[in-house]
């Protein structure tokens, strides 16, 4: 017993001497997204958007979303190992005129999906204050060069 508790415990300060071994989840800096290299922002993507927003989506609508993955919001460029945002596949918004879309998933959009990206982002929301803030244009493109801005 005493032996194992003590093996556990070099183990433990073997651990802690070596640092993280490589494919083990290094801790992410608590930073905006924009300060993450490449590699941690694959690792927010996985270990909190993809489990925080895939249950959002298919609660919102569970048929449609039933494979909710990195493909639902970058496209078919994730073969690619491609992540740009915004995606030019996603529904184009205009927004002098929505009636195309359905009001609930407007709303959808704007009471679930942006605030909860945002927060997960750590980036401002968008607003007319803060224009620059993450809002529908971070994910979606504009549906005509001529639309009026939000
Ligand atoms: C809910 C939508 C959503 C899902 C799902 C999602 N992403 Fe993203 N991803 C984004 C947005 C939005 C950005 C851009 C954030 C920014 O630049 O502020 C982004 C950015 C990235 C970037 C950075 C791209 C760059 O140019 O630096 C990578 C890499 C990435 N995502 C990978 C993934 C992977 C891998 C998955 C699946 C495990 C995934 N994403 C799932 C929305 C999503
Ligand atoms: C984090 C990325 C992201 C942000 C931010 C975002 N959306 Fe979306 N939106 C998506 C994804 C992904 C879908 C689902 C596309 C699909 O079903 O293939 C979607 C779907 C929609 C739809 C449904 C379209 C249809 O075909 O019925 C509407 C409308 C919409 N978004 C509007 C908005 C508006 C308005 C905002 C800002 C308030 C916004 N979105 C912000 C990712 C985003």
């Amino acid at each position: 017993m005493r032996y194992v508790a003590f093996t556990s415990l070099l183990l433990l300060v073997a651990e802690l001497a070596c640092g993280p071994k490589p494919g083990a989840k290094a801790v992410l800096p608590d930073v905006p997204f924009d300060e993450l290299d490449h590699n941690q922002r694959l690792q927010l993507m996985k270990q909190v958007v993809m489990p925080t927003m895939a249950p959002l989506f298919q609660e919102h609508d569970r048929e449609r979303y039933a494979k909710f993955g990195c493909r639902t919001c970058h496209g078919a460029s994730v073969d690619r190992d491609e992540y740009h945002m915004p995606n030019d596949k996603l529904p184009k918004l205009n927004f002098s005129d929505m009636s195309k879309f359905k009001p609930e998933d407007i709303e959808f959009m704007k009471s679930k999906v942006v605030p909860t990206m945002a927060r997960i982002l750590k980036q401002p929301e968008h607003s007319a204050e803060n224009p620059q803030g993450f809002g529908c244009l971070e994910c979606h493109t504009r549906a005509a060069p001529t639309a009026r801005a939000e």
